[in-house]
């Protein structure tokens, strides 16, 4: 972690307001601001590898997605690892949802159509649009964002970033599913709370789509076209947000470009979701390592520029995140200048 403290050389560090687009600040300094020698308390940084994190659906497919994070904004993050189809059908009344597939594939139906999902697929199921999802074959495993207000493909430009008619995937119709009953169908919402309908009909078994608008899309990570600012690299662009600007996603793959200062983010968590190498993004080189640095804690963050190349994607919320007892017994605490395990936690 001490890699980029050389020599007596002053240490720049970048305050920022609205992720990169406020007011900021830079100072320089002469010791190195992600430093900490303990913390006691919630605001924390800590990373977890979710393989860790075992989701009561993996063995019960009456079970619904496992909770990793909450926050009163109602942002949450939640895993997946079915073995099983789910037996019924879920309409999220309060939140949209992007299902992101680390391992597995994994087909979709919902009432505006269905789709498969394959490793590294965002999968965007607004609100209140019905679905089920089950693994096609083997297990699967996915991270789940929530959202109260509505995602958009927001990339900087209409073109480059995104190949919007070659790599936006819109749901189909899949007309083999019947509509046989009775079935179940779970309202929930943003805390939760599940409200149980039994219906006499499965709700997704559709006749055919009468617009040429479908909300229910997916696009892959590799997909999504790097941004840098040659040759110093320059913060990353986001691809998708949220209409309230709660949720901010980029594409935090290998990318060229020097290393940014150290940052203090003032109304962004950031937690960022190292997919697979074959390089090390700092200290995480297991797949499906997620990090999570709280608003406001100093942080360097590892070099993106790895010849090697890997895939990871970061998530800036306005949530303060919390996470849950589950995920706090699943990770350890975090240092900030290249995200390994802290040195004041043993093991
Ligand atoms: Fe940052």
């Amino acid at each position: 972690m001490s890699d980029n403290k050389n020599n007596n050389a002053p240490i720049m560090q970048l305050w920022t307001r609205e992720g990169f687009a406020g007011p900021l600040s830079l100072v320089s300094r002469s010791t190195y601001g992600p430093d900490f020698l303990s913390v006691q308390g919630p605001h924390a940084p800590r990373r977890c590898v979710i393989e860790g994190l075992v989701p009561q659906d993996q063995s019960d497919a009456d079970a619904l997605p496992s909770v990793v994070a909450t926050s009163k904004l109602g942002v949450r993050l939640l895993t997946s690892a079915r073995t099983q189809p789910m037996p019924f059908t879920v309409r999220n009344v309060e939140a949209d949802e992007l299902h992101f597939i680390q391992a597995g594939q994994v087909k979709f139906d919902t009432d505006a159509g269905s789709l498969i999902a394959d490793e590294g697929d965002f999968v965007c199921i607004p609100r209140s649009v019905a679905y089920r999802f089950g693994p096609t074959g083997g297990a699967m495993r996915s991270l789940i964002m929530e959202t109260p207000s509505a995602l958009n493909l927001t990339p900087p430009g209409p073109v480059g970033m995104i190949n919007f008619s070659r790599d936006v995937k819109l749901a189909a119709i899949d007309l083999d599913i019947v509509s046989t009953g009775p079935m179940s169908l779970l309202l929930k919402t943003a805390d939760g709370e599940i409200t149980r309908y039994m219906l006499a009909h499965d709700p997704l078994s559709l006749g055919g789509q009468m617009t040429s608008s479908v909300p229910v899309w997916k696009l892959n990570l590799s997909n999504i076209q790097l941004h840098a600012y040659e040759p110093h690299g320059g913060p990353p662009s986001m691809f998708l947000s949220s209409r309230d600007g709660e949720a901010l996603v980029f594409n935090l793959s290998a990318r060229s470009g020097g290393r940014p200062p150290v940052h203090v983010n003032a109304d962004f968590d950031e937690l960022v979701f190292y997919v697979r190498g074959p390089g090390a993004w700092g200290g995480c080189d297991e797949p499906g390592t997620l990090t999570w640095v709280p608003k406001g804690v100093p942080h360097h963050g590892p070099s993106e520029a790895v010849p090697e190349g890997y895939q990871a994607w970061l998530l800036e919320t306005r949530a303060t995140m919390r996470f849950t007892p589950e995920a706090l017994a699943a990770s350890e605490l975090m240092e900030t200048g290249n995200y390994f395990r802290h040195p004041s936690v043993s093991g």
